[in-house]
């Protein structure tokens, strides 16, 4: 694919990485893209760059606009290597390039690369003429490291936002009504329920400096660039820092004789038959970021683990390690599971719940090696009781 003109004199030049399937523990079936752009104004600005590994594919797309040589400015809206590692290879074409990027962003460039390079330091408030066009910095520090920061070019009403609002997906669209608003919906909710959702209060902040701003183009540094659907974009965005949860339940669990299983299904039934809508994802199957899409929207968590040697099985100690870091707000939350002796998972998931600060109405319930029937009923009965909880 060659470098696309998204507005006269702006190129998208990033990098579509096709193979990419973990992304640091992110499951990334569809693959990614880094995506660069090259503003070409009396001074040629580099808008971040790309992963390492995919610098020729960057490199080729500048060259089909400009010679790398005579790029001015290298933006560095984020530090972290997927934007960052191409700038080694930049500055060797254009030694005299300077890199445009905050104070946190100027520290952590440094530690990342142990070298000596021209920094101009920006922030919040700070422009800078590069011709017939500006360049307006904006701070979102914790969106999602201290040294983020987004971009915004007033003359073509383009916001710059680096990885707010991207999405892993490796496509040769490069717009959001070109695969459509489900599709993208869900890959940007499924990148904010892992990347983004612990940092809620920042969110809002950069929501808040974003807010006055005309728009026509939300060029992320991941995915497709919005613009038919930013309106809606920022609307989820919104509701997702909020904490906003619709009245549906999700069933996380884990088994090992199948007794946490027929436990999950007797809930699972209570809740459907109270009119709560569930959605059950066993860790057998399940990949820990793909159920954090289901968190990121539902306010009832029922997690079910048997007890194995004194503890959680492993697969269920993975979830809520990962669970308790990126620390979803405003849940509900009810603990179940099958034991032989011992029986520690169930106090030991209403630990994690209660530290994540997880109303918990009803107690959790363990049951010896296989849920009887008058068992499987009270579980059935425990359902329904917390459908009323979700429904008041
Ligand atoms: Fe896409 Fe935080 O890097």
């Amino acid at each position: 694919m060659s470098a696309h003109e998204i507005k006269k004199g702006i190129y998208w030049v990033g990098a579509i990485d096709w193979a990419v399937r973990n992304f640091h523990g992110y499951l990334t079936q569809q693959g990614t893209t880094y995506n660069a752009y090259l503003v070409v104004d009396e001074k040629i600005v580099l808008v971040d760059t790309v992963k390492q590994e995919l610098t020729d594919q960057m490199m080729y797309r500048i060259g089909q606009i400009v010679d790398p040589s005579k790029i001015d400015y290298i933006l560095s809206n984020h530090v972290e290597p997927d934007h960052s590692g191409a700038i080694p290879e930049v500055l060797e074409a254009a030694p005299q390039a300077i890199i445009l990027t905050t104070k946190k962003g100027e520290k952590g460039l440094t530690r990342h690369y142990k070298a000596d390079w021209n920094y101009q330091v920006v922030g919040t408030g700070d422009k800078l003429d590069i011709g017939k066009r500006t360049l307006v910095f904006i701070n979102t520090p914790m969106v999602h490291w201290p040294d983020s920061m987004v971009t915004y070019l007033p003359e073509d009403k383009i916001l710059f936002s680096n990885d707010a609002f991207g999405q892993h997906i490796a496509s040769t669209e490069r717009y959001d009504d070109e695969l459509g608003w489900s599709l993208v919906k869900r890959d940007s909710a499924k990148y904010y329920a892992n990347i983004v959702l612990p940092f809620d209060k920042q969110v809002n902040k950069a929501l808040t400096g974003l807010s006055g701003l005309d728009i026509d183009l939300i060029c992320p540094s991941h995915g497709i660039i919005w613009r038919s659907y930013i309106t809606d974009i920022l609307g989820e965005y919104q509701k997702w820092a909020a904490n906003e949860t619709e009245p549906k339940a999700l069933i996380v669990y884990d088994t090992m004789w199948n007794s946490t299983a027929k436990l999950a299904w007797e809930l699972e039934k209570g809740l459907s038959a109270s009119g709560v809508p569930v959605t059950v994802r066993t860790l057998k199957v399940n990949h820990i970021s793909d159920i954090m899409t289901d968190v990121l929207t539902s306010k009832l968590m029922l997690l079910g683990s048997p007890t194995l040697n004194n503890t959680l099985l492993p697969t269920m100690s993975e979830f809520a390690t990962y669970l308790k870091g990126l620390r979803p707000k405003n849940r509900m939350g009810y603990a179940f599971g099958s034991y032989g002796w011992g029986g520690q998972s169930v106090a030991e998931l209403e630990k994690i719940m209660e530290d994540l600060k997880w109303e918990c109405p009803l107690p959790g319930n363990k049951v010896e090696y296989v849920p009887d029937q008058d068992e499987l009923a009270a579980a059935f009965e425990s359902g329904q009781k917390l459908a009323e909880l979700v429904l008041r």
